[in-house]
């Protein structure tokens, strides 16, 4: 059986686990740990290093080292190191191939297929840079998971016949998710999710790190912030100091020759107190309490029904996290599950699901929400921006939902269908993921045809979107994948003339440059255009990869095509 291995790709930190006689098993690393800092760097050699080592140089070499891609998956931020920028996908894919190549060793098997965990409240283009960022790493994406999902069901496998109305806390590194699930003989089913996508220990980190410049400031009147050495030293000990204060009352942070006052060395010396850590926390744990209460609200639950607290995340540590939980729902947390291997565990199950290790029949079968509200853009008598909602968020996927529109205007035979994906009434302030238009209205006042628009939304991350003409059931959809339609990430290719393989291809792209340039804006020759054009962006790409046998291929076609 072909081995699906489950990966828990966090901000953090990042963890595989895999599926052996029906029980996860957690995959060690090249350093002989389970846990992988999600950290990218380039050593002075000009080499990738990922893990422990990147983390390693953190302090060395700030400049050349990235850490917490994950937060900027799925905008078009770039990371710079080195002598280059790289894009949150490029980041993420490097700790996955990382991932890959240690299971291979660990497994003594290569392993090409994987479940990816991710933040339940990540929306579509993240869960698509997510699945991007696999593709790249050479794995075939079987599923994108819910972290918290996967939580519960680590939980789940082993207590198949309770029932229970368990609400996950994962609170990790960068993000918070919380989620309910109802469990019945061997069923579990998500009810809600919710959470906060800039939430999550980093941002302590941040917090006692400013306060421990504000203090060295006060003391000796320097500022720290503009020396990245520093502040990348300052950091690190405010971490260390958090995570001491997760376990003791009080910790000294001590950082000699931390700076410099007329040639002579200034050494940080600042206690921390636990009280005063709460203090500087407070405000941030207070923002958990809106998304519980999005939970509980949309499953129709008070928190007194709540039968355990799961709590996950390395960030649940926190005393007061946990306190907080006990006295915001009444009810004390569990530490059921491991916090920092669950996630992996539950996506290794979901990965024996899919390659069949796990009898679905038998087994712990498993349903789950979407996050977010998708709709269509209409017309609503004011604004043409109006979000449309079809499938409202926190309904149990699979699902098929369907809306009736009536043409707008006089004499209207065709319509965009534009879907999109987020919370606003407006379609502005959300994510438009797909769109395609419907001819063949019959012509008529407004208001006189009706269009049906239908949404069916599976598991697999398929999006199905049709629109019929009620009075001629024709027909016009589009299916959108989450799964395969990854974006295709644009990557610079300017620097293309500096690869080995670009001599064999000067002249080509210098012809087809030239074609581009004759024909720049002519509409007869815009479908052309745009071809050209993507294929010299393909091929310039290859050379920059150095793959020659796809960019002798392009090149034939580009040839062909002038
Ligand atoms: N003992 C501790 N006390 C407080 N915080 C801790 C402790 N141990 C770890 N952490 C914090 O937990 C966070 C990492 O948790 P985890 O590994 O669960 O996150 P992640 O999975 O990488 O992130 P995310 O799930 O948000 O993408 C870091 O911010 C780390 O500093
Ligand atoms: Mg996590």
């Amino acid at each position: 059986m072909d081995t699906v291995i489950g990966i828990d790709l966090g901000t953090s930190t990042t963890e595989a686990a895999v599926l052996r006689d029906g029980k996860p098993v957690m995959v060690i690393n090249f350093d002989g740990k389970v846990t992988t800092p999600s950290v990218v760097g380039m050593d002075d050699t000009g080499n990738m290093v990922v893990g422990e080592k990147a983390e390693g140089q953190l302090l060395l070499a700030p400049d050349r080292t990235v850490k917490e891609a994950k937060r900027l998956m799925g905008t078009d931020r770039k990371l710079p190191m080195g002598t280059r920028q790289y894009s949150p996908v490029e980041i993420s894919s490097m700790i996955l191939t990382y991932v890959r190549n240690y299971a291979g060793k660990f497994l003594g098997e290569d392993v090409d297929r994987a479940v990816i965990s991710v933040p339940a409240y990540f929306d579509e283009i993240q869960r698509q840079a997510t699945v991007e960022a696999g593709k790249k790493a050479g794995f075939t994406v079987e599923r994108i998971l819910n972290e918290p999902t996967a939580a519960a069901l680590s939980y789940g496998i082993s207590h198949m016949e309770e029932e229970s109305n368990i609400l996950v806390y994962d609170l990790g590194g960068g993000t918070f998710d919380v989620t309910l699930l109802e469990m019945f003989g061997g069923v579990l089913e998500v009810r809600a999710s919710s959470g906060d996508n800039r939430l999550g220990g980093k941002d302590f980190d941040e917090k006692l790190t400013e306060y421990l410049a504000g203090r060295f400031k006060e003391k000796h009147g320097i500022s720290l912030e503009g020396d990245i050495y520093a502040m990348a030293r300052l950091h690190q000990a405010a971490v260390e100091c958090k995570k001491m204060l997760s376990t003791q009352e009080e910790y000294r942070v001590l950082l000699p020759v931390i700076a410099e006052k007329e040639g002579v060395p200034v050494e940080l010396d600042e206690t921390v107190t636990r009280e005063c850590f709460e203090g500087l926390i407070e405000e941030l744990i207070e923002r958990t309490h809106e998304p519980i209460d999005v939970v509980l609200e949309d499953s129709n639950m008070a928190a007194e029904e709540l039968d355990m607290v799961l709590l996950v995340g390395g960030s649940t540590r926190i005393p007061f996290v946990q306190r907080d939980i006990a006295d915001y729902l009444g009810k004390e947390p569990s530490f059921a599950v491991d916090p920092d291997y669950a996630v992996a565990q539950g996506a290794a199950i979901q990965a024996g699901i899919i390659n069949g290790m796990i009898d679905s029949e038998e087994g712990i079968m498993m349903t789950d929400v979407n996050p977010y509200t998708l709709g269509i853009r209409t017309l609503n008598g004011y604004t043409a921006d109006y979000m449309s909602v079809i499938i409202p968020r926190n309904v149990t996927i699979p699902v098929t939902k369907k809306q009736t529109y009536y043409t707008s205007w006089d004499g209207q035979t065709a319509a965009d269908i534009e879907v999109y994906q987020g919370e606003s009434r407006s379609v502005e302030n959300n994510h438009r993921i797909g769109m395609f238009n419907i001819s063949g209205i019959p012509s008529g006042p407004a208001g006189k045809e009706q269009l049906e628009v239908a949404f069916s939304y599976n598991q697999n991350g398929m999006l199905n979107v049709t629109a019929t003409i009620l009075s001629t059931k024709e027909e016009a959809s589009i299916a959108i994948d989450m799964m395969q339609t990854g974006m295709e990430e644009r990557v610079d290719v300017s620097g293309w003339k500096e690869a080995g393989l670009a001599e064999d291809y000067r002249t080509v792209i210098r012809r087809a440059e030239k074609w581009l340039k004759k024909h720049e804006g002519e509409e007869e020759a815009e479908e052309d255009y745009r071809e050209l054009e993507e294929l010299v962006y393909q091929l310039k790409r290859a050379i920059i990869d150095g793959d020659d046998l796809e960019a002798e291929e392009l090149e034939e076609d580009i040839r062909s095509m002038i």
